[in-house]
């Protein structure tokens, strides 16, 4: 790969790993997961999810990414030849393609409601509005397809034109200038939170540990939160540990990306928990959270049409820095694959994303509940989509990317790319080789039915066996 595909400057791909990671999952999702999950036991066990599966995935993603240093594919590609494995491997980077399809075709379409929101809090509008006509702007805007379609059409392009421009002059750019701009924004409805809404509450709300109250459902909940919040398991952060320069520790990288990813996860949480529970509205009510009872609390308070509107923009930036991680993966294959210019490549996926993105777009009006399609798949498209991409695709993708990185590269590789000492390189070992596809296959099996909290010395014994014989024997030597 020519120098030209490598960072300009150095922290760059923190940078970009952290415009990646903090989004949608953080500002929307997050919170009302939590919500559900009952607030601070869910968090005891997200934190303990990031540290023990998300954190050793990032390592092996990034490290997987400057070792093949091209796309995901087509690293996977090299890899499993000069590894001399199974062909299986490369399903990693088809999957994650897929992935990366399928999640850019919602996460554009619920961007774009920041658009019409951010709309609605500078126009003022809200203010001083009843509770039942604030909820009712989410309702009118998922009722209208053409309204979403120009929105989420909006974000599809705002994306494709960063992506477009290339490595350095649209993502490195871009990102140089949208991520202090999200800090200032963050800190910004932090401090409005802090004056106008119950900190002490939300505080206690979010750090109060009640172990009691942590069940094996917030344990599925929070696996898939931190794949989907930390970027994992689609080569998203492979595709930008390939432009990583040499000398950057990709552990102390990883960590830093993590940390800064729940920090953000955690202080969003706050201020949003705060706000909702001045304006005594149900820190449980899901994914309308964001969209019914955050703009009802700012409706409540002085300036709140200003913070407010501030407060969107903070999510469609963070979403665009997020989305342009989608694209640039299945971008750079297409580029290195079939020789498009970068342009054409781009266009390509946003396009495919973008015509997919109308499922969704259908999934709250024409295709909502009591359609053929709902009664046939028994969820609505959006769901459907969601479901096989976030609980499905990403987890089995990061699995096999910890097995492939634990097993199939060599402990010099690995040492050399990863920066660590002897001491944490074995402990990282043991997590991608062991804990991270136990703890997976734990959930799936969860997910199957097998509801039982007892079965789990068995499924850890499984889990380190099948780990063991994929990285052993049915690694299916490509020779042999
Ligand atoms: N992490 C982003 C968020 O929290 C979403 C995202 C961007 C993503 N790129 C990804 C999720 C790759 C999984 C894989 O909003």
């Amino acid at each position: 790969m020519s120098q030209s595909n490598v960072w300009t400057h150095k922290g760059t791909f923190i940078l970009a790993a952290v415009g990646s990671a903090v989004g949608l999952g953080n500002l929307w999702r997050f919170p009302y997961v939590v919500g559900e999950n009952g607030g601070g036991a869910f968090i005891l066990v997200y934190a303990l999810t990031v540290l023990l599966v998300g954190l050793p995935i990032l390592m092996a993603e990034t490290l997987i990414g400057r070792h093949g240093r091209q796309s995901p594919i087509m690293s996977m590609i090299a890899l499993t030849k000069s590894h001399n494995t199974s062909k299986i491997w490369q399903v990693i980077g088809w999957m994650g393609a897929l992935a990366a399809l399928l999640i850019l075709s919602f996460y554009s379409v619920i961007a774009g409601w920041s658009v019409h929101f951010g709309i609605q809090q500078f126009s003022g509008s809200m203010q001083g509005a009843s509770h039942e006509a604030i909820a009712t702007v989410l309702d009118n805007l998922l009722a209208s397809p053409v309204l979403l379609l120009v929105y989420h059409t909006l974000f599809m392009v705002a994306s494709a034109i960063i992506v477009g421009l290339g490595v350095h002059r649209g993502l490195e750019k871009g990102l140089r200038i949208i991520m202090p701009l999200l800090l200032v924004m963050l800190l910004l409805v932090l401090a409005y939170g802090a004056v106008y809404g119950e900190m002490g509450q939300a505080a206690s709300y979010l750090f109060s540990f009640n172990l009691s109250a942590l069940s094996l459902q917030g344990w599925i909940a929070a696996m898939g939160q931190a794949f989907f919040s930390l970027s994992l398991g689609l080569g998203a952060i492979m595709a930008y540990g390939a432009y990583m320069p040499a000398r950057e520790s990709i552990s102390k990288s990883a960590a830093t990306i993590a940390l800064a990813d729940t920090g953000v996860a955690l202080v969003a949480g706050l201020a949003i928990f705060a706000l909702v529970f001045a304006a005594q509205l149900d820190p449980a009510s899901g994914p309308g959270l964001m969209f019914i009872s955050l703009p009802i609390a700012f409706s409540a308070f002085p300036a709140g049409a200003l913070f407010g509107g501030v407060f969107f923009i903070l999510v469609f930036f963070a979403a665009l820095s997020s989305s342009i991680s989608l694209i640039e993966p299945v971008a750079a294959f297409l580029v290195e694959r079939f020789r498009l210019s970068r342009l054409q490549a781009v266009c390509a996926m946003a396009a495919t994303a973008w015509l997919l993105g109308i499922l969704t777009v259908l999934s709250f009006n024409v295709m909502a509940e009591g359609t053929i399609f709902h009664t046939l798949f028994k969820r609505s498209a959006f769901d459907s989509i969601d479901f096989l991409a976030t609980n499905i695709l990403l987890p089995v993708g990061g699995v096999l990317i910890a097995l492939f990185a634990g097993w199939a590269l060599s402990r010099a590789e690995v040492e050399r790319e990863l920066g660590t000492n002897a001491r944490w390189f074995l402990l990282w070992q043991f997590a991608v080789r062991y804990v991270a596809p136990t703890a997976v296959l734990f959930v799936f099996l969860k997910g199957l039915g097998f509801t039982s909290g007892d079965v789990w010395p068995l499924v850890v014994a499984l889990g380190f066996m099948a780990s063991f014989v994929a990285g052993r024997s049915l690694w299916l030597k490509a020779d042999s």
